[in-house]
């Protein structure tokens, strides 16, 4: 007997087939977080930070964070429907992977678009410069405050120029993948409006245990349009 197509393969009924896919979408959709590429070359930070470190650090390290974060899903299914940024501030809700890895994807998001290529990293607007120099006499002092808490972090974390809740400048520093937004009774909290990764993954093929050195060297490449931009949104 022959067969016609339509007898040898059954698709599944249309409407079944689009319920299916319409369950599925979203999903699958707020599920995964992604690893955006650099906003700039790898080796657009030359000198001051070299093109194989920027490689290793947003392609291997960030993603891992990325990954592992993915990975968390499946036990913290409430996670696919909180954005990366709403995550931190209920971060003691979860377990110290989502912490860890949260973090980690959260704060090199943020780092990435805080550094800029040359002739793209502008200057303190008006209202940031003076408020610095209100908070901490002036930008050198500000820079030498910052580069204490970053130095003097003991191990792997962040130092960070926050606008704190009641709308004043402060320096502080967090261990590991920590990060101000976090709702954690350790962290001083506000909203990051600069932050230097302090972790020997960000510097130590070019700088070896030098981070004093790092840290003064990374004032060359940051991006003070989008800290002034961050200082402005946050000061609303
Ligand atoms: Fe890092």
């Amino acid at each position: 007997m022959h067969l016609s197509a339509a007898t040898q393969f059954n698709p599944l009924p249309r409407n079944l087939l689009i319920g299916l896919i319409a369950a599925c979408l979203p999903g699958l959709a707020a599920a995964q977080f992604t690893l955006a590429p650099l906003p700039y070359s790898a080796d657009a930070l030359e000198p001051h930070i070299d093109k194989l470190t920027m490689e290793i650090h947003h392609g291997r390290h960030h993603n891992a964070y990325v990954n592992n974060l993915n990975a968390q899903i499946k036990n913290n299914p409430e996670l696919a429907n909180l954005s990366l940024e709403a995550m931190q501030g209920q971060i003691s809700r979860f377990n110290t992977a989502v912490r860890n890895n949260g973090g980690g994807h959260f704060n090199h998001d943020l780092f990435w678009q805080l550094m800029a290529p040359a002739g793209q990293r502008g200057a303190p607007g008006t209202a940031l410069a003076a408020d610095i120099d209100q908070a901490f006499g002036s930008l050198g002092e500000m820079k030498k405050r910052f580069d204490q808490a970053a130095i003097g972090r003991f191990g792997s974390g962040w130092a960070w120029l926050i606008v704190t809740p009641d709308k004043k400048l402060a320096i502080t520093s967090t261990p590991n993948q920590d990060n101000p937004l976090m709702d954690l009774p350790e962290v001083q909290r506000g909203t990051p409006i600069l932050g230097l990764d302090v972790w020997e993954h960000a510097y130590y093929l070019k700088y070896q245990n030098k981070r004093g050195e790092y840290a003064t060297n990374w004032w060359n490449v940051v991006n003070w349009n989008e800290v002034t931009r961050r200082y402005t949104d946050a000061m609303k």
